[in-house]
C-alpha cells in the first residue's frame, strides 16, 4: 500500500470524494464533482481570469484503484463549451466517456452537466485528464492516479511517499484570444510566457517568489514522482540537481527500470520515476525545459521547482541541474531506446506478431489559401495530405446512429503520392486536401501503423496520441522508413507500451495494436498547435460478433449538439 500524499490535494481529497459500498470484491465507485469555473489567477506579475475545475489550478487529482468505477459529474459554469478527456484510459466499448469534443460527444454547454461514467480496467499507474475542446486544456488539467489492486505490490521497491509533478504552459493573456489572433494571421499563436510545474513557473521568472512549487524530502527515503507533461506545444527535458532518477513506468505501464540523469517527456505522456534522498541535505532545483531539434524558433524557458530536505532553511540557494541542450537529438534517441516494457509473467507485453492491416501515414505541414486570413494563406498540417475538418456533431453518435454525411471512411492506408519524405525541404505546392475522413478497422484485427515525418515545409518531432488503446512502439528510425529492411530490426519482445509516442524529427515510428475496442477513436498530434491545424484523424473500429464486443448504448445525459 502506498500512502497518498496529503501535502498536496489532501483537503480536497477528503471533501470531494466519497467512496461507496463496493460492488465487486475490492472495487469501489468513486464519485467526483467537477465544476468548470472561471477564477482570477496571478502569475508573472499578471492576474487574469482562467477556466478551472473547482477553482483549482492545476485541477484536482482523481484517485482510483484498478477495477473501480468512476463517476465524474462535470458541470459547466464557464462561458466556453467544455469536454474532458481521461487521457490514456482505455474506455472499453465506452467511447461515450472518452471526451474529445465532436469526436465522441458534443460539448457540455454553459449551464449544463454531463457525468462521465467509466471503469478502470486492467490499468494501474499515472494518467491525466484535460479539456479536449479548443485550447482550453491550457488551464483545465489534472492527474489521475490509479493504485494497483489491493494487496498487489508495485514491481519495484515501495516508495516512502509520492508526489505529482504536472508540467504546463502559461500565457499572460487569454489563451483563446491568443489562438484567435494566430488564426486571423494564419500563423502560430504567440508562444507561452512561461513553463510551469504544478501551475508555478519558479524563480527564473518574474514575480515568482510565491509561485514556486516545493516538495520536502527526508534523508534516506525513497520517493515516487508521477510526472505528467500537460504542456500544449513542447516536449520537455526534466532533471533534478544532484539526484538521478529511476524510470519505472510510462503511460501507466511498468517498464524495465533504468537510471538516468534526465528524462524526456512529450505532451500527453506520463513517466513515473523513483528518487532517493541520499545527497547532502540541502535545496535542489528540479527543472524542465523544451527539447526542440527542428530548425524552428526555440523556446528555451526553464521552469523550476524545489526539492528540499527536511530541516534545511528556505534561505539556502538551490543549485540548477544539468539539462540536455535544447537540440540534443542524441540524448533524446538514446533515452527513448532505453524504454522497455517490463514484460514479466504478471505484466506481459502481448505484442501482435502477425499484422492484418499495414498503414503508412505521412505527417506534413503545409500552407492553404485562407480568404479570411490577413495574408490570404494559413499554415496547416496533414496526415497523408489530408487536413482533418472538425464535424458539427459527434462522430461516435454519427457512427452509432448511422447518420449519413457526417464523415467518410476512405482515409487512405498510404500517402496518395509517394515522394522522398525526408530529403531536402519541400516548399513548393504545400496545399493539402481537406476532409472528415476516417479509417475503418475490423474488430480484433492487428494493425501496424508507420508514422513518417516529412520535409513538407519543415521536419519536426510530433508526439502522436491514440485514444481507446495502448500500442507497442516496435520500431523507430531517422530518414525514410524502409519496408524491406526496417521491420527486421523491430523489437517484438519488450517494446515500450504507451498511448503517446514522439515521432522523431525527420524520422519514423512504427506502432502495433490489436483493435479489440469497438468505437470511434481519435488519433492526433498532441502539440495543440498541430491538432488545431488538422494533424488528426480517427479510427472506426467495428463491433465484433460477441455480446460483449459492441459499443455500449449511449448514456441518457450525453450532451446534444
Ligand atoms: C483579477 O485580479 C487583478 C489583480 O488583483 C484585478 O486587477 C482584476 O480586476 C481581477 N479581475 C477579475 C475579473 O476579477
Ligand atoms: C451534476 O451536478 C449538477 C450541479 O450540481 C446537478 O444539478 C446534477 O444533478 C448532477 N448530476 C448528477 C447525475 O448527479
Ligand atoms: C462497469 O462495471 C460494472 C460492473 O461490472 C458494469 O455493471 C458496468 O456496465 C460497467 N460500465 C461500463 C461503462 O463499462
Ligand atoms: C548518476 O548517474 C551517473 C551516470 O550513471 C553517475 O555518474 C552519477 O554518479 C550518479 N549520481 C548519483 C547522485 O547517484
Ligand atoms: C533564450 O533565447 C533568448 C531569445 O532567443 C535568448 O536571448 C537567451 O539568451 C536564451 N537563453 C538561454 C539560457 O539560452
Ligand atoms: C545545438 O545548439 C547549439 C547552440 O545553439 C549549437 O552550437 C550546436 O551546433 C547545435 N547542435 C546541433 C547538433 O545542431
Ligand atoms: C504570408 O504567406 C507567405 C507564404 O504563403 C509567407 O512566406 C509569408 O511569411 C506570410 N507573411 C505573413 C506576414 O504572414
Ligand atoms: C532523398 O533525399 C536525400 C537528401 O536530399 C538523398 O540523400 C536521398 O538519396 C534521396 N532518396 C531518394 C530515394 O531519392
Ligand atoms: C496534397 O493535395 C493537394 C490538393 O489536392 C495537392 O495539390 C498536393 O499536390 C498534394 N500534396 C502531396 C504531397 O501529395
Ligand atoms: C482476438 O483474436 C485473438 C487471436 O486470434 C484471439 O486469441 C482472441 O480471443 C480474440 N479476441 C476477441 C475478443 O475476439
Ligand atoms: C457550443 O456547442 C454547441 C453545440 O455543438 C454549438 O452549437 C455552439 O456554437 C458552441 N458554442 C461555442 C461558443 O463554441
Amino acid at each position: 500500500m502506498v500512502k497518498l500524499n496529503s501535502l498536496f490535494w489532501g483537503p480536497f481529497f477528503f471533501i470531494c470524494f466519497i467512496e461507496f459500498v463496493s460492488l465487486r470484491a475490492d472495487a469501489a465507485v468513486k464519485k467526483y464533482q467537477f465544476d468548470i469555473q472561471v477564477k482570477n489567477v496571478s502569475r508573472l506579475c499578471h492576474a487574469k481570469p482562467i477556466v478551472t475545475v473547482n477553482g483549482m489550478f492545476p485541477g484536482p487529482t482523481i484517485y482510483v484503484r484498478e477495477g473501480d468505477r468512476v463517476l465524474v459529474n462535470v458541470t459547466n459554469y464557464a462561458q466556453y463549451n467544455m469536454s474532458i478527456h481521461w487521457h490514456g484510459l482505455k474506455q472499453f466499448r465506452n467511447g461515450w466517456a472518452d471526451g474529445p469534443a465532436y469526436i465522441t460527444q458534443c460539448p457540455i454547454k454553459t449551464g449544463h452537466s454531463y457525468t462521465y461514467d467509466f471503469n478502470v480496467t486492467g490499468q494501474r499507474g499515472t494518467l491525466w485528464w484535460h479539456a479536449h475542446v479548443f485550447w482550453l486544456r491550457a488551464t483545465v488539467y489534472g492527474a489521475i492516479v490509479i493504485m494497483p489492486k489491493q494487496g498487489t505490490p508495485y514491481p519495484f521497491p515501495r516508495p516512502n511517499s509520492e508526489f505529482n509533478l504536472l508540467f504546463g504552459e502559461w500565457w499572460n493573456t487569454d489563451v483563446e484570444e491568443v489562438v484567435k489572433q494566430g488564426n486571423k494571421l494564419g500563423l502560430p499563436p504567440k508562444m507561452s510566457d512561461a513553463h510551469t510545474i504544478n501551475g508555478k513557473p519558479g524563480p527564473l521568472f518574474p514575480c515568482s517568489e510565491k509561485h514556486t512549487f516545493a516538495i520536502q524530502v527526508e534523508q534516506g527515503k525513497t520517493y515516487l514522482l508521477r510526472i505528467i507533461n500537460a504542456a500544449l506545444n513542447d516536449e520537455l527535458f526534466f532533471a533534478i540537481a544532484g539526484h538521478n532518477m529511476t524510470v519505472v513506468e510510462i503511460d501507466a505501464v511498468y517498464t524495465k527500470p533504468f537510471t538516468t540523469q534526465a528524462i524526456l517527456i512529450a505532451p500527453g505522456q506520463t513517466t513515473n520515476v523513483l528518487i532517493q534522498a541520499n545527497q547532502v541535505p540541502g535545496r535542489y532545483f528540479m527543472a524542465s525545459r523544451p527539447f526542440m531539434d527542428a530548425p524552428l524558433s526555440i523556446d528555451n524557458k526553464t521552469a523550476t521547482a524545489i526539492l528540499q530536505y527536511k530541516g534545511i532553511p528556505s534561505s539556502v540557494v538551490p543549485t540548477l541541474p544539468h539539462l540536455p541542450a535544447a537540440n540534443d537529438t542524441a540524448f533524446a534517441l538514446s533515452y527513448n531506446s532505453k524504454l522497455r516494457s517490463l514484460n514479466s509473467p504478471k505484466f506481459p507485453a502481448n505484442v501482435p506478431l502477425k499484422v492484418d492491416r499495414h498503414l503508412f501515414y505521412t505527417i506534413g505541414l503545409g500552407i492553404n489559401p485562407c480568404p479570411t486570413c490577413q495574408n490570404g494563406t494559413q499554415l496547416t498540417a496533414s496526415l497523408n495530405n489530408i487536413s482533418f475538418v472538425m464535424p458539427q456533431t459527434g462522430l461516435l453518435q454519427a457512427h452509432y446512429f448511422k447518420l449519413k454525411g457526417v464523415f467518410r471512411t476512405d482515409f487512405p492506408d498510404r500517402p496518395p503520392t509517394p515522394f522522398n519524405y525526408t530529403g531536402a525541404p519541400l516548399t513548393a505546392n504545400l496545399k493539402t486536401s481537406l476532409g472528415t475522413r476516417l479509417s475503418k478497422i475490423a474488430f480484433n484485427s492487428t494493425v501496424e501503423l508507420v508514422l513518417q515525418d516529412t520535409n513538407l515545409l519543415t521536419v519536426e518531432s510530433h508526439p502522436f496520441h491514440l485514444h481507446g488503446y495502448n500500442f507497442f512502439v516496435v520500431g523507430t528510425g531517422i530518414g525514410n522508413f524502409d519496408p524491406k529492411k526496417d521491420p527486421a530490426k523491430y523489437n517484438l519482445v519488450d517494446p515500450p507500451e504507451r498511448n503517446t509516442v514522439g515521432v522523431p524529427t525527420g524520422g519514423w515510428t512504427a506502432i502495433r495494436f490489436r483493435a479489440d475496442n469497438p468505437g470511434v477513436w481519435f488519433m492526433h498530434c498532441h502539440l495543440e498547435l498541430h491538432t488545431s491545424w488538422g494533424l488528426k484523424t480517427a479510427f472506426v473500429v467495428e463491433n465484433g460478433q460477441g455480446s460483449d464486443q459492441s459499443i455500449l448504448p449511449p448514456p441518457k445525459d450525453l450532451p446534444p449538439c
